[in-house]
């Protein structure tokens, strides 16, 4: 990928498996949450949309194992603070609204759409880390999260019927 400002590095590589891992961390912390907000969320569309979230959020793990594998790195743990965050954020909203109301709704939908958001601006970079150093297979797992990503947001935006 041509750039045509500052000093052409060409090591983009330690950025990329750290972010890699920061962010298998994070669906996981989003697969925990998930499994939380389906027994908070009152109406049935939005507990739908909820178990269709979570069944990506595996398979996006999967897709990150099989990114790192490509690399020949191992899956450690490394902490995401932005999803720890987020994370804290999603139980001040569940206490300051009550259980089987509208405004608890709302807020699970709030909270989901700042995880989604945090994961797009990462899979976004994350594919175009991908694309500048020649790692197609890569690029392609990631692709497809992110297009997962943006539907579930785009789901996440509509009012429960
Ligand atoms: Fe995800």
């Amino acid at each position: 990928m041509p750039h045509n400002s500052g000093t052409e590095d060409n090591n983009l590589m330690p950025y990329f498996v750290h972010a890699i891992k920061r962010l298998h961390w994070a669906e996981k912390q989003t697969a925990m949450l998930l499994d939380k907000m389906r027994g908070e969320a009152f109406a049935n569309s939005l507990k739908k949309a909820i178990e269709v979230h979570q069944a990506q959020t595996a398979d996006h793990i999967l897709r990150l194992e099989q990114v790192l594998q490509i690399l020949g790195e191992t899956v450690t743990e490394r902490i995401c603070e932005a999803m720890q965050g987020l994370v804290k954020d999603t139980s001040m909203i569940l206490g300051d609204t009550v259980r089987k109301t509208r405004s608890r709704d709302l807020g699970i939908r709030a909270a989901l759409m700042k995880v989604e958001h945090y994961e797009m601006a990462t899979y976004v970079i994350l594919v175009q880390l991908a694309q500048a150093m020649g790692l197609p297979d890569a690029e392609q797992l990631l692709q497809q999260t992110l297009i997962e990503e943006k539907e579930m947001e785009e789901k996440l935006q509509q009012p429960p019927a």
